[in-house]
């Protein structure tokens, strides 16, 4: 019999409708159009509106809208995997929360935390079941609400992020398309770098953590920025050169959307002309687990079967890891 491998077979992607653009934010802290471009690629995000919502809301979108153009019910899906930071609730998992909602009656789920490389962890992840045979579909969901821990009077993070969700479908395939290697890494010694200090067992809610903002996101911006971009171009390196490829076989690259300087110093290091590389980072800037699963999801009707990608992210934690795939359709 040969290789199974785990092949992405259906992408698709949600984001909420308001836009909160950089102008908007001049005027809610000291910023400008020209600094956040210049410094970050971003021009604006978009923002889940409303009371009541969720994550999981703009995962049921996304899923319902990746179900109908493979042509398959939510009862065939036998795992889901929900990469997020920001899940509905600390327990339990937006996967089982996101399962009952679109009637997945049959899929056993978990939520995987990995910051921003939470959406290439899940896929690896999910890639094991597919290729030890042990299941048929395999969703993988990648999103965040990050407005619900941004601190929008702290300008170092309120002008990166935004809110989105993307998925994609793993089946088994045997003719050598799908996930062909990742590298995956971790360096818990960055945590204090990038992180939310309150909320969980160490420091849980109290009315000082909420006076003192511990629950919004935290990030050294400068020092994230060195490790991120020499770490995701690195790991993205060493992705090629494990699989004696070069940048010439390389038909996209999928970075992680951080910061367009980081995006453009990967694709450099693996020596990639910029229309190769997937950027959306102006409308959307960073959705944290929402940025690989968009731009799969906003490319789909570019990519040729048999493509050759390469995914990169960087995230807190630190996290970072790099995905090799052939396109499967
Ligand atoms: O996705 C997970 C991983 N995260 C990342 O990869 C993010 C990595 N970090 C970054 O992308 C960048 O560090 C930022 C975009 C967050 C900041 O850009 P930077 O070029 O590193 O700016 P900086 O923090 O070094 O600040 C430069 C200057 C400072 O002023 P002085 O000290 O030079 O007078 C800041 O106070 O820019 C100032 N500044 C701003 N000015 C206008 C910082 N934030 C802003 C702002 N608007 N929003």
């Amino acid at each position: 019999m040969s290789k199974i491998t785990a092949a992405i077979t259906a992408v698709n992607g949600y984001v909420p409708e308001y836009v909160l653009t950089n102008h908007e934010l001049e005027t809610m802290v000291e910023t400008n159009d020209e600094w956040i471009t210049t410094r970050t690629g971003i021009k604006e995000r978009r923002i889940q509106k409303g009371e009541g919502l969720a994550t999981s809301d703009m995962a049921v979108p996304a899923v319902q809208g990746l179900l109908k153009k493979r042509g398959i019910s939510a009862e065939e899906l036998d795992l889901i995997i929900f990469c997020t930071t920001t899940p509905d609730m600390p327990f339990p998992a937006t996967a089982n929360i996101l399962a009952h909602k679109i009637g997945a009656k049959n899929a056993w789920g978990y939520d995987l935390q990995a910051a921003c490389s939470g959406f290439i962890f899940g896929l690896t992840t999910g890639a094991q079941f597919i290729e030890s045979g042990k299941h048929k579909k395999v969703l993988v969901v990648g999103g965040d609400k990050m407005s619900s821990i941004i601190n929008y009077e702290d300008r170092a993070t309120c002008i990166i992020f935004g809110d989105g969700c993307g998925c994609a479908l793993l089946e088994p395939n045997t003719e050598g398309y799908g996930i062909i290697d990742a590298v995956l890494k971790s360096d818990g010694a960055g945590a204090q770098l990038l992180f939310q200090k309150a909320g969980g067992s160490l420091h849980p809610a109290t009315h000082q953590t909420v006076d003192a903002k511990e629950h919004f996101a935290y990030q050294e911006g400068q020092a994230v920025f060195k490790f991120a971009v020499t770490n995701m171009a690195d790991v993205a390196a060493e992705v090629l050169e494990r699989n004696e490829l070069t940048g010439d076989d390389i038909a996209w690259l999928v970075p992680h959307q951080a910061n367009k300087r980081i995006i453009d110093a990967t694709a450099n290091r693996i020596g990639l002309t910029p229309e190769k590389v997937i950027v959306n980072i102006e409308r959307y800037g960073n959705t944290t687990n929402g940025t690989i699963p968009l731009c799969l999801w906003e490319w789909e009707s570019k990519f040729k079967k048999g493509d050759n990608l390469i995914l990169a992210a960087f995230g807190g934690g630190f996290t970072w890891g790099s995905i090799y795939l052939k396109w499967a359709y």
